[in-house]
């Protein structure tokens, strides 16, 4: 709100009649926090299911769909969760849920309303308790062995395609460092239901000519189809499978496109680790479905491992160092496998986690003959976590 705003009578009005309504959450704020402190003292509060009625349930309700708003006594953000929603309540991570408990809602920018159980001083709840509220909340969605954990929800890799189906938006850019060339592509992924994925990819292709200009067009457009076939959440694995259809509409007269129509299919794997580290990999194979003369077949392998570090007690900016590698091999009696190490960074950038930039540096390292390094960066948006305006404070 700009200050000219501020002095006008009519938001003064306004900010007046709000009055009353915040009269009412800071009462209702008020009553939990000291309900769940006495509670704490009366009270055995042992399993999630005791912590939670007492604790939570007066805005969450006991079912975990959210107290109807006439109880509330406010209007609840499009962002209140329905825990029983499989569909939203399966796709934070317990990182993120522990947070929103520990710090309130404004630890990633929520709304105040959600009152923080577990601050530095004073502590309504233990970490124990919190870890157990978050897995009895858990069990609201009751087909979670179908939906993959948020906690597959890893930082995105340059390379690697991630298993997790997710609603994401992502613009990257590689630049050649040798200044021959830069690619920019816009990534949209769209998430159906628990285990089906949905990507286009649109690239914009620039070149640089001999004679020192540029030219630059339209580059090739790629739509992919992903499905999660196996999932284990316990053991924190899960594998998908997609297939990609590369279309060349980028002019591969001038070396903008590729030119023929490709079919790829991969598997791609996750796997949580201990300690916020993750390991991703996927493989699979690149070939022209028709006019097989034009180009060889490709098999590819990348793999990413790392782990993300978060500052303010691990629940603040998180910061993600990963080393990836990745390595093709054109199918063919004297075709050698190439292979790039890609050191990377990943860091959130909104308070609410869901903007995030990622750099790296390709570097051919075995076979690099007409390759060169690559600098990498995105910038990456989780639209599920809400619009790209909110959520930064
Ligand atoms: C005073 C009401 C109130 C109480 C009590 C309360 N919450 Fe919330 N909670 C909210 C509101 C409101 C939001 C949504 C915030 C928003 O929309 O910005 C929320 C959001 C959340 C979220 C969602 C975070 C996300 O990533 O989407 C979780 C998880 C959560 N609460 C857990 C709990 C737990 C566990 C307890 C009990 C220990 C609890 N809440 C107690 C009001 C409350």
């Amino acid at each position: 709100m700009n200050r000219i705003e501020h002095r006008s009578g009519w938001t003064q009005w306004r900010i007046w009649g709000y009055l009353p309504a915040a009269f009412v959450l800071v009462a209702v704020w008020a009553q939990s926090i000291s309900f769940a402190q006495q509670a704490q003292s009366t009270l055995k509060l042992d399993t999630g299911k005791e912590i939670f009625e007492a604790a939570c349930a007066g805005c969450h309700g006991m079912d975990g769909k959210g107290q109807p708003v006439s109880t509330l006594g406010f209007e609840p953000s499009p962002n209140f969760p329905d825990f029983t929603d499989c569909n939203g309540s399966t796709r934070e991570s317990s990182l993120q849920w522990s947070s929103v408990i520990h710090n309130g809602g404004p630890a990633r920018g929520f709304a105040e309303i959600m009152p923080s159980f577990g601050p530095r001083e004073n502590p309504a709840l233990t970490d124990e308790q919190i870890n157990k509220v978050i897995a009895y909340a858990r069990t609201f969605c009751t087909e979670d062995s179908k939906w993959p954990s948020g906690n597959f929800n890893f930082p995105r890799p340059l390379f690697t395609d991630k298993s997790f189906p997710e609603d994401e938006a992502v613009l990257l850019t590689s630049v050649n460092t040798d200044g021959s060339g830069f690619e920019n592509q816009l990534i949209y992924e769209k998430r159906f239901g628990a285990v089906s994925n949905f990507e286009m990819r649109i690239r914009g292709a620039f070149r640089s000519l001999p004679t020192g200009s540029w030219i630059g067009s339209v580059g090739d457009t790629s739509v992919e189809y992903k499905r999660t076939v196996f999932l284990n959440n316990k053991a924190g694995s899960m594998v998908a499978w997609a297939t990609e259809v590369l279309l060349p509409t980028g002019d591969s007269k001038r070396g903008l496109g590729s030119g023929i129509t490709k079919l790829e299919t991969f598997l791609s794997y996750g796997q949580i680790l201990p300690k916020q580290s993750y390991f991703q990999a996927q493989a699979g194979i690149e070939a022209p479905p028709f006019r097989r003369h034009q180009a060889p077949a490709e098999l590819f392998v990348r793999a990413a491992a790392g782990k993300s570090f978060a500052q303010n007690r691990g629940f603040g900016r998180a910061w993600a160092p990963t080393v990836e590698f990745v390595g093709a091999r054109e199918l063919g009696p004297r075709e050698k496998t190439i292979w790039d190490i890609v050191p990377q960074l990943q860091v959130t950038l909104s308070q609410r986690q869901h903007v995030r930039l990622g750099m790296g540096v390709s570097l051919p390292t075995i076979n690099t003959t007409g390759r060169t390094a690559q600098a990498v960066f995105y910038l990456l948006w989780d639209i599920f976590d809400g619009p790209l305006t909110q959520g930064w404070r």
